[in-house]
């Protein structure tokens, strides 16, 4: 008994002296941690399992194991579990549990392998659900896009480039860029899954395990799809935990660039957007204001997501192989940003269902700054036979032209036009029209109404 009292640290034998307070206090991970509880008892019955199979523990203590450790999941599930903060973590909670229920028999979990492989074990396999987690909450992102793009097919706005306008747009076709990013933003998270996919298990502290296990069988219990090759990259390996992370991080930083944009579309400069009641808040001194601090919580938390990824890739800058402790804040960090952008995706999928552009105001800001000087420059090519450049002059001359005559260039007689390029006809005027202008980009991927249609359908089947 002696080896095992439950209120003694496991290596109590070796190390005489208790931790002082704060040494425990900062060594100890267990509030973070405990969140693994599920993937570590899943991981432990693989092994034991496992065990057994190759005839290391018997049938009967394999069942015992087995017993405690199920009878552990329901006490934390149910909130009737009581974690011990002189325990460092939550492998060492559980296993000293474990004893508890069951007795010196516990003591058969822990061959051939360490907290090394099994925390690594633990984090890849929660990974792996939160990933699954973020992509159905991708998913409502996408289809609540969709259904805006779905309905403003035929809302004009000025398309930017520096936040001047540059040439007209579907309101829909912006909301599809979205889209597309979202969508790689799914991959992204697939393919991680892809690399991290081997099984940690059974590569013990560091070198591997004299025990005649079957990583192979354990691999394949937990889900993963092989085991890792080499014990020392294993443990010493968190390249998961940053492709994690970055994922996030390019995500985050997807709603934020969204967020910004509704944020001046939202100003009273701007004014092409409404938001509904639902996703603004007051003033506490200027009575008359709605402000989307849900944008701008959007757009802040990508500083959270950034920095969780920088302290990561610095926590492992300089780190020699293989485990070192440095690495215990992984959880803490991936929780974190985790957590954040679950936050983040539902309160954009609320703020998406919460908007309503103002037609009116896209197309009057579409009217303005020669935003069809592109396709003046376009028609001079098609119809006068000039080469690009020489029309992109002769359409400047006409925008000079139309500036000193404070006029927009649909408002320029055909006279006006004829006295700097005699060739034009009336038919040019068509040009000038903001629809016509849109409908005309009809090459692969532009923002023609019939483009845009037919990549909603194929999305809407897709999703
Ligand atoms: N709580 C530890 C962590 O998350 C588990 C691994 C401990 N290993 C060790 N050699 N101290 O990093």
């Amino acid at each position: 008994m002696a080896k095992n009292k439950n209120n003694q640290p496991i290596w109590n034998i070796r190390i005489k002296k208790k931790a002082s307070t704060l040494f425990q206090k900062v060594g100890n991970s267990i509030d973070i941690d405990k969140r693994l509880y599920k993937e570590d008892i899943a991981g432990s019955i693989a092994h034991v399992e496992m065990l057994l199979k190759q005839k290391i523990i018997s049938f009967k203590i394999k069942n015992k194991i087995i017993y405690g450790l199920q009878k552990i999941e329901r006490e934390i599930t149910k909130n009737k579990f009581e974690f011990n903060n002189e325990y460092e973590d939550i492998h060492i909670n559980i296993e000293k549990k474990l004893f508890q229920i069951i007795g010196e028999d516990a003591g058969y979990i822990h061959t051939a392998r360490s907290r090394n492989d099994q925390v690594i074990t633990d984090f890849k396999i929660w990974i792996k659900s939160a990933t699954k987690e973020i992509n159905t909450n991708l998913d409502k992102v996408i289809k609540s896009t969709l259904k805006i793009a779905e309905k403003n097919i035929e809302t004009i706005m000025p398309g930017f480039t520096h936040l001047k306008n540059a040439q007209p747009i579907s309101l829909a076709h912006y909301f599809m860029a979205y889209v597309e990013m979202f969508k790689r933003d799914k991959k992204r998270f697939i393919n991680n899954i892809e690399s991290l996919n081997e099984s940690p298990l059974g590569v013990a502290a560091l070198t591997g395990t004299s025990f005649n296990i079957d990583r192979n069988y354990t691999a394949k219990k937990m889900g993963f799809s092989r085991p890792t090759n080499n014990s020392i990259d294993t443990v010493s390996d968190r390249d998961f935990v940053l492709d994690f992370l970055f994922s996030i991080s390019v995500c985050s930083m997807h709603i934020s660039r969204i967020a910004e944009e509704l944020i001046i579309w939202n100003s009273d400069g701007f004014n092409l957007i409404h938001l509904s009641d639902k996703v603004v808040t007051g003033s506490s001194i200027m009575p008359q204001k709605k402000n989307p601090d849900l944008l701008e919580y959007l757009r802040g938390k990508t500083g959270t997501t950034f920095g969780n990824l920088f302290s990561m890739l610095t926590i492992l800058k300089g780190l020699p192989l293989s485990y070192f402790k440095d690495m215990q804040d992984d959880k803490e960090i991936v929780f974190k940003s985790n957590d954040t952008l679950i936050d983040c995706l539902k309160i954009f999928n609320e703020i998406l269902n919460n908007i309503s552009p103002n037609k009116k105001k896209m197309y009057e800001l579409a009217d303005n700054g020669f935003i069809t000087a592109t396709d003046l420059a376009d028609y001079l090519v098609k119809n006068h036979s000039m080469s690009f450049r020489k029309a992109y002059q002769k359409t400047a001359e006409i925008v000079n032209f139309a500036e000193k005559k404070k006029k927009k260039l649909r408002e320029l007689k055909i006279e006006e036009l004829q006295k700097i390029e005699p060739k034009l006809t009336n038919d040019v005027l068509k040009v000038f029209d903001l629809k016509n202008s849109v409908n005309s980009k009809k090459s692969y991927g532009g923002t023609s109404f019939e483009n845009i249609k037919k990549m909603i359908s194929k999305y809407k089947k897709k999703s």
